[in-house]
């Protein structure tokens, strides 16, 4: 009787033999998983490649996927591929612990049996790290890891105002801290502040709010010395906080209320584009839905609309959003979502919104994709982008070899 005949499939990949340094901006293109034209389906890899967007074209890369399905290892892939092919800042959003780390590689096994690249990022010049890590509210770092707070250099009153309290705006007092603003020499830290608003004080001595302006001033500036997340002691400027060779982390995995957290994102965005507005720059937010929700409005939500529209149009910043809930996010963030990656299985009335507002067309193409696969691995899904919008792929993201 004949044996079967038994295949041994060649590897994908041949067996690391030393480790590979990665040096930042030095690489065209790096591979970050395949894609396959459903019609033709032979698949040729797909890469990550920043050369190819033109400036003006800007890029907002939109991840949408069930839990555990790969959103944060693709934004790994994409931030190491930034990492090998441009020398631009890098600024993400951690919401778990320990999700980004980017000194955390594979182990050899792993890399051979999954077709992982042997590879370490190199750090840049002069750093021992690849990586900041920019914690707020914590008292106990780690070694590497900074206490992140925003300076009060860096703010703006109406946003400082929004946050600490919404009445002290409308009174005198807040109209005399409004004007005071407007020099930045005074607000360099709370002692000048506080100086500059007492002489401004003395012009309404007579005046019978004296009093209760006092108590209202006092009062904003203990709230400003208690908040955790206000730097007001020292004038600190954004550039020593970001390093722009480095991947900046932001840490939000301590803070538990979602205001907090979108004043943290908010602001970390403004000072981010007052740094780096004409260079090209790489934002990741994890969780996009709680930070630009489609009901009401919050600060981080104007700051991620802006980003969308203006940065990534005007100064080709690239974007990255990441998120579970697609029919929570702002539809204006769905329009502009230049790539749409959507991994595993979602229900068809999450997915209803974005296919509607998307520029991608996904019309039909879900419905028959879910029809024709079932099991979906990890990774595996659609990809389409708007420059080729009535052909979406089929995709598999390869695991991350760092983060
Ligand atoms: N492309 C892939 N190939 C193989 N394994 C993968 C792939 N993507 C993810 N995994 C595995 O799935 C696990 C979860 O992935 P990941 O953390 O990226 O999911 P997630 O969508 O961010 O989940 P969460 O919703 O919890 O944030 C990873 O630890 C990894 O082991
Ligand atoms: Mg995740």
């Amino acid at each position: 009787m004949l044996k079967p005949i038994r295949y041994v499939l060649a590897p994908l990949h041949k067996e690391p033999t030393a480790v590979e340094f990665k040096y930042r901006g030095l690489e065209r293109r790096v591979k970050i998983g395949y894609k396959c034209n459903p019609k033709r389906p032979i698949p040729s890899p797909h890469y990550f490649d920043p050369k190819m967007y033109k400036v003006e074209s800007g890029k907002v890369i939109l991840v949408v996927a069930g839990k555990g399905m790969g959103k944060t290892n693709l934004m790994r892939n994409i931030i190491q591929a930034y990492y090998r092919t441009t020398t631009n800042p890098i600024i993400v959003f951690q919401e778990k612990a320990g999700d980004l780390n980017f000194n955390r590689y594979p182990t050899l096994r792993q890399c051979m049996r999954l077709g992982i690249e042997y590879i370490r990022l190199a750090p840049p010049v002069g750093k021992n790290s690849v990586q900041r890590y920019l914690v707020p509210l914590r008292d106990k770092l780690k070694r590497e890891e900074v206490k992140y707070k925003i300076p009060l250099c860096e703010m703006d009153y109406s946003s400082l105002e929004k946050y600490v309290s919404k009445r002290i705006g409308s009174t005198w007092a807040g109209m005399i801290l409004e004007r005071i603003w407007q020099n930045p020499r005074n607000i360099q830290n709370i002692h000048l502040l506080r100086e500059a608003v007492y002489d401004e004080l003395v012009k309404f001595e007579d005046d019978k709010l004296y009093e209760q302006m006092l108590l209202f001033l006092e009062r904003f500036f203990q709230i400003l010395e208690m908040d955790e997340l206000l730097e007001v002691h020292k004038a600190v400027s954004a550039e020593t906080i970001f390093d722009d060779q480095q991947i900046n982390i932001v840490d939000l995995s301590d803070i538990s209320d979602v205001e907090q957290k979108q004043f943290v994102v908010a602001q970390t965005l403004k000072m981010v584009e007052r740094l780096y507005k004409r260079r090209e720059c790489f934002i990741g937010i994890t969780e996009t839905h709680v930070y630009a929700p489609e009901a009401g409005s919050n600060p981080a939500k104007d700051a991620i609309v802006r980003l969308v529209t203006v940065l990534a149009r005007s100064y080709g910043w690239i974007v990255f959003l990441e998120t579970q809930s697609p029919d929570a996010l702002e539809r204006i963030v769905l329009e502009n979502a230049d790539e749409i990656y959507i991994l595993g299985y979602i229900q068809k009335s999450k997915l209803s919104k974005l296919i509607k507002c998307s520029s991608v067309c996904f019309e039909g193409f879900v419905d028959k994709y879910y029809k024709v696969v079932e099991d979906i691995p990890k990774g595996r899904g659609i990809w389409g982008s708007v420059t080729n919008p009535t052909k979406p792929y089929l995709v598999q993201i390869l695991r991350s070899p760092v983060g």
